[in-house]
């Protein structure tokens, strides 16, 4: 089943606490972004790649797109200030209204094709579906009331892509900017609707990086492979 996808590159990686934003950042020898769009490019059931920039970086990227072979089939689109806006921007720029389309952080440079495929026929069959590990850490809720503890067999912890039929994830985008509602992932803004939304189990190294010891993380699942 093929798909498109919208890689969000458009943060400024503010934790990561490195000189250039994180995308930029070299693991062993290829910039992160790059890592991430070499998945999806080699995918033949990936239609085409919005990729999400920020306009002050557009050409940084365009540099390095070249660089590295990749003319067809990817499109670049500037983002905006929350990750929300830049997906609604990515939404906006797609060629074709219908079908599967994948919503991915570009700061996820380890997710298998084998989970991707999965994950787009749960989307096509159920509307929207996304890739999610169960949670390893007890976690507690913490509230003027005091603390208790939550149930580890039902906790999730959310990753990307996340997948959905065009018209699901466009309506409640749509739907979320009418009535400024933030959400942190794009399933959250389809579940608000009561509409349904599918777990598909992924895996651990399918990790984001997001700050210094992430980088050291990120080698090590590189090295796995080596
Ligand atoms: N993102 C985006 N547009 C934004 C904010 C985030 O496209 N306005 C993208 C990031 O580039 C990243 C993904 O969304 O690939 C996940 O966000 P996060 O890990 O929070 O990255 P940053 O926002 O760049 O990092 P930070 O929050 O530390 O500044
Ligand atoms: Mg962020």
């Amino acid at each position: 089943l093929s798909y498109q996808i919208i890689i969000l590159a458009a943060g400024q990686g503010k934790r990561m606490k490195s000189d250039k934003n994180k995308q930029f950042l070299m693991l062993k020898g290829k910039p992160l972004i790059i890592h991430t769009l070499d998945i999806f490019y080699q995918d033949p059931y990936c239609q085409s790649i919005q990729l999400v920039v920020n306009p002050k970086e557009e050409a940084d990227i365009q540099t390095l797109l070249k660089e590295y072979g990749y003319q067809e089939r990817i499109a670049v689109v500037h983002g905006g200030a929350e990750r929300q806006d830049s997906v609604f921007a990515g939404l906006a720029a797609c060629t074709a209204e219908e079908g599967i389309i994948l919503i991915h952080d570009g700061a996820r440079p380890f997710v298998s094709l084998e989970n991707v495929a999965t994950l787009v026929n749960k989307a096509y069959e159920k509307g929207a579906a996304l890739l999610a590990v169960p949670v390893t850490d007890t976690i507690k809720r913490v509230t003027e009331s005091g603390v208790t503890t939550l149930d580890r067999k039902e906790l999730w912890a959310a990753q990307t892509p996340q997948a959905f039929r065009y018209s699901v994830i466009l309506h409640a985008h749509k739907q979320a900017k009418e009535e400024g509602y933030l959400g942190t992932d794009d399933a959250s803004l389809v579940e608000r609707l009561n509409q349904p939304v599918e777990i598909v189990q992924g895996s651990y190294d399918n990790m984001k990086l997001t700050t210094p010891e992430d980088v050291e993380k990120a080698h090590a699942i590189l090295s796995k492979y080596d």
